[in-house]
């Protein structure tokens, strides 16, 4: 059911120097920083030749990434997104599968102008789960 790994998300503590990191040592092709106010966050897609790394940095005083920098202020892997091609049959075969859906498992727009779901880390092996529709 899963497709192509669309990103690995990294939470960042210092946005500027991960964005001066990526460009700079490691040479990537990185976007600018766009907010999602929506969703917390403001994001920085850097463009991969096979996928794209999402740097997420807290946006807001209810961002969901601040507790994620809490626990983890180096920084870390926030989550995985993985392309599926109905988001929907995709939610209706993980929930009959016993795997809990976050929020009230409405697909929601994401940073991409698409739908996505996330799925409980705890069922996962402990790696928070996106979903996104292509
Ligand atoms: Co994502």
């Amino acid at each position: 059911m899963i497709g192509r790994l669309n990103h690995v998300a990294i939470a960042v503590p210092d946005l500027d120097a991960a964005i001066a990191q990526y460009s700079g040592a490691l040479g990537a092709d990185v976007g600018a920083p766009q907010d999602e106010p929506d969703h917390g966050v403001t994001v920085v897609f850097i463009n991969l030749p096979n996928t794209k790394i999402e740097l997420l940095y807290p946006l807001g005083d209810a961002s969901p990434i601040a507790g994620f920098l809490e626990k983890n202020p180096a920084g870390g892997i926030h989550h995985i997104c993985y392309e599926v091609e109905d988001i929907t049959a995709a939610r209706e075969r993980l929930v009959a599968s016993g795997a809990r859906v976050l929020g009230d498992g409405t697909p929601k727009i994401g940073a991409h102008g698409k739908p996505v779901l996330f799925l409980h880390p705890k069922d996962f092996n402990g790696c928070l789960i996106e979903l996104e529709e292509v």
